[in-house]
């Protein structure tokens, strides 16, 4: 209805905007159809190649590094440069001959304190180990006992290397030769019973403090 004044009234304008409402599309108001886009199976094959072999190869150089890992750490690591048993301390009668280990490469020996002559213990008493890798080229150095031919008659020994003639004190202090200081001293630990591990991967390079290092024990043989 409408007012004189040429204006709807409210209640007309209402339902002229419900009847207005659509409830049904016309044919020709059709929603067009969405484009179909061709799906590019080679791409899609491609890309999928592509990424199966990425992960293959960082799953293949994860591995690699793992068992690179796992090879290097060290486990129980056993013989030359790490822990090497060498007997119990009542093995070694003090001023007797330093004794050859060959699975850590040393000379261990108990020093007498009283050994003063010069190729003796410089006054030092305990057990120590001494490498037997010459510090000048590396030559293995034996302990020659005292055939009479050692620099000092009456010495029981020397080490004297074969090469080139490098002498050493039964401490391991360089008295002689191209050698460019005293043979290198291993750690040696001592349990409470007198067990003895000479720690072969833990080498003190050798000088004239050599018999400073030796070490004693209540049960190393006096
Ligand atoms: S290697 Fe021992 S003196 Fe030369």
């Amino acid at each position: 209805m409408t007012s004189e004044s040429g204006q709807q009234s409210p209640t007309d304008a209402w339902r002229a905007a419900i009847a207005s409402r659509k409830t049904q599309m016309e044919d020709s108001e059709g929603v067009p159809a969405a484009p179909v886009t061709p799906v590019d199976h080679d791409a899609s094959r491609r890309q999928f190649i592509r990424a199966s072999f990425w992960s293959g190869l960082g799953v293949t150089l994860l591995g690699s590094v793992g068992l690179l890992l796992d090879f290097l750490y060290p486990r129980n690591v056993r013989g030359f440069g790490g822990p090497v048993p060498a007997g119990n301390v009542s093995e070694y009668q003090r001023g007797d001959a330093p004794k050859a280990n060959s699975e850590g490469q040393f000379w261990i020996a108990n020093l007498d304190p009283t050994e003063s002559r010069p190729g003796g213990s410089g006054g030092a008493k305990g057990l120590i180990a001494l490498w037997r890798k010459c510090p000048h080229l590396g030559c293995t150095v034996p302990w020659k006992a005292n055939s009479g031919a050692v620099p000092f008659p009456g010495d029981p020994g020397w080490y004297i290397c074969p090469c080139h003639g490098s002498t050493y004190t039964k401490a391991g202090v360089r008295v002689y030769g191209p050698a460019p200081r005293s043979m290198d001293t291993m750690q040696i630990d001592i349990d409470d019973a007198g067990n003895i591990t000479v720690q072969t991967g833990m080498v003190t390079q050798g000088g004239p403090d050599n018999p400073d290092r030796a070490v004693d024990h209540p049960l190393l043989p006096s």
